[in-house]
């Protein structure tokens, strides 16, 4: 087990009947300035959704439908603009906020560091002792089943352990919230599934509350509390489903008969905005 104490609070308010909003998104929007028509961009909202504290919480929706951006909105790495987000209840203004930790869609390791250094990159910024980091990085690594290759370079891992990297990273700030946007869509189907039982044994062992950006309806049915699909752009939630497994959900829930009656409906309401995104193309 390990203990995030700063997301122990987290873990005990998921039990509760109503946890807190960690994240309030409130009639969130994002426009961005069409470089060749001079136009406005609609990308994304009104969007306006609460996160909760301890939750997995699953975004999925049609390609280009403004799911990177939402998270870039909570990461603070872009600004509504117009309405508001909060983490903590504390506006989220330009910066990644203290307590959130991110996994990008594409592989972020860097490629002139060490396995090591790539996983203490952000604990040696945020200045703590060389004592902790070791512990938390070892801790990481190992949980991630990278132990051996802590002295080895990103060009000598696979794609996945590349990925894996990256999480340890994020892993090593004991975040209160994880923002993870999909972290596995480079993988093969084996790999993500085991890829997604780690990320649930992470969850459940940490306490922390996880945002997942998945193409994968199968990945949010069975890692999720609550998935919310997105409509194409500009994307705002259509339902937000409640999956209601219990915290000790692992891949023999896919056994369950709800299972498949949540991957259908997921399906039933993402299947005509994927087709309205696919007729927006040139
Ligand atoms: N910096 C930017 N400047 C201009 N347009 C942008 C910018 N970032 C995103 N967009 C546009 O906003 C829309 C939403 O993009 P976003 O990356 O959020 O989609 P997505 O749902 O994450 O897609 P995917 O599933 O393919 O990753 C897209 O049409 C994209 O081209
Ligand atoms: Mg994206």
């Amino acid at each position: 087990m390990i203990a995030f104490p700063e997301a122990a609070a987290g873990a005990a308010a998921a039990a509760a009947p109503a946890a807190a909003a960690l994240v309030t998104i409130d009639q969130a929007t994002r426009t961005f300035n069409a470089r060749d028509s001079g136009k406005p961009f609609h990308a994304l909202g009104p969007v306006s959704f609460d996160l909760r504290e301890g939750e997995f919480f699953s975004v999925v929706g049609p390609s280009g439908c403004g799911k990177s951006t939402l998270l870039d909105l909570i990461a603070g790495l872009c600004a509504p603009t117009s309405g508001s987000v909060t983490f903590e209840g504390k506006t989220v203004n330009g910066q990644v906020p203290d307590g959130v930790a991110v996994v990008f869609q594409e592989d972020a390791s860097f490629p002139w560091l060490s396995v090591y250094d790539n996983a203490a990159f952000g604990v040696r910024r945020a200045g703590l002792p060389e004592n902790e980091i070791r512990e938390r990085v070892e801790h990481a690594l190992a949980f991630m089943g990278l132990a051996n290759f802590a002295k080895s370079y990103p060009s000598q891992l696979s794609g996945g352990m590349r990925q894996r990297v990256c999480i340890a990273r994020a892993m090593v700030l004991r975040p209160r919230l994880m923002l993870l946007d999909e972290p596995f869509g480079a993988l093969d189907q084996q790999t993500r599934l085991l890829m997604g039982e780690e990320m649930l044994k992470l969850w459940r062992d940490t306490g922390s509350t996880v945002m997942l950006i998945t193409h994968s309806i199968d990945e949010a049915v069975l890692l999720s509390d609550r998935i919310g699909v997105m409509s194409s752009r500009p994307g705002t939630f259509i339902d937000i489903v409640d999956t209601g497994w219990s915290r000790e959900r692992d891949a023999q829930t896919a056994m369950d008969p709800r299972y498949g009656a949540l991957q259908a409906q997921i399906w039933g309401m993402l299947r005509g905005e994927s087709i309205k995104a696919l007729g927006a193309r040139p």
